[in-house]
């Protein structure tokens, strides 16, 4: 019983045409966030820009859940509705960020492994309680020529793994989120072979720990060449690059595989998902799962004040639209224009 809920509920979170808003930054992440729009970064700021996003008139179309974090999980609209149920009104299913972050691993110069295991079963039950039905735990491995180390990799597996049998006892879907970061000069070849080492490691650990992966979603970097790389592959690169690790090692039982933009423009983080979805159809959907990619026109055209809050709805629902559209291998880039002329 428990088990079909997660699996249906893994799979709601990746509906055709929809995608997940990550709205969970923590206080740290969000206040670099409004420094680039010069707002500061209070808790009823952070409230009134979330309830700006949630609230977007149609968004449901496009949107499936969203991932909150601590704070905005116990937030109320201007009327008094809770964050989450203002969500569940509209179709859209609330989530929560449960991990602590990501500190410097012990004995490891210059690399980190993701804390926030201790109380998470009471945590978790609390997280229900207030509407949660999917979390999201993140672990971050950078790239030189000896980074990551395989010590690196592998305790950030076990960690996702505790982190996800935890999730499924309590009823709720794990999102594990592995990401390895494309900042660097790294090459396609060797962002795809270190992408490949923190997969195979994370389903090894999974089944270890008896997860049950249909009952679980996937959100993984793409494979890119480092963002100071002198030559960066292009969209073809990229979707053939991804799909290659992902069909190594990510099971064909995954509901679907729903990815983080991590640093890339908005432009291309659509037109990358579109890439690998026109070469579909795939075992699992390929959805997304982005923060900054769904929400920096919605930050800028906001900028903190009242009058703008429209104008930000509209820049959030017009990059949604966009990726539903990646969805399914129908995006264009002509497609932006709709905006400007809306
Ligand atoms: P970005 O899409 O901005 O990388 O954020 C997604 C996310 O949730 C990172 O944990």
């Amino acid at each position: 019983m428990a088990k079909t809920e997660l699996h249906e509920t893994a799979r709601e979170l990746v509906a055709e045409g929809k995608g997940i808003l990550a709205a969970d930054e923590s206080s740290g992440t969000i206040k670099k966030r409004f420094d680039t729009i010069g707002v500061e970064s209070t808790e009823e700021n952070r409230r009134a820009y979330r309830q700006m996003l949630f609230a977007t008139p149609g968004v449901e179309e496009y949107i499936s859940g969203v991932i909150l974090f601590d704070e905005t999980i116990r937030q109320k609209a201007d009327d008094g509705t809770p964050f989450p149920e203002l969500l569940a009104s509209k179709g859209i299913i609330p989530g929560i960020k449960v991990d602590a972050g990501a500190k410097p691993l012990a004995l490891a110069e210059g690399e980190t492994v993701t804390e926030g295991l201790d109380g998470l079963r009471a945590r978790l039950e609390e997280y229900r309680g207030l509407g949660a039905r999917f979390a999201k735990w993140r672990a971050t491995y950078s790239i030189s020529d000896t980074h990551p180390s395989e010590y690196c990799i592998w305790t950030n597996a076990h960690a996702l793994a505790r982190y996800a049998a935890l999730c499924q006892e309590a009823g709720i879907v794990p999102i594990v989120e592995p990401e390895v970061l494309q900042d660097g000069t790294h090459t396609i070849e060797r962002s795809g072979f270190v992408t490949s080492r923190v997969l195979f490691a994370l389903y090894t650990e999974l089944f270890d720990q008896r997860v049950d992966v249909a009952g679980t979603l996937l959100k993984p970097n793409m494979v890119l060449s480092g963002y100071e790389a002198a030559e960066r592959a292009g969209v073809d690169e990229v979707a053939e690059a991804s799909l290659h690790a992902y069909y190594k090692h990510v099971p064909a039982d995954v509901p679907g595989i729903v990815f983080l933009s991590g640093g890339q423009s908005d432009e291309d983080a659509t037109a990358h998902l579109n890439a690998m979805n026109a070469r579909g159809p795939h075992p699992w959907q390929l959805s997304f799962s982005y923060g900054r990619a769904l929400q920096a026109p919605a930050l800028r055209a906001w900028g903190g004040k009242p009058e703008n809050v429209e104008a930000g709805q509209r820049a959030y629902y017009h990059r949604a639209k966009m990726n539903g559209a990646a969805r399914t291998g129908t995006y264009a880039p002509e497609m932006e224009q709709e905006l400007a002329t809306a």
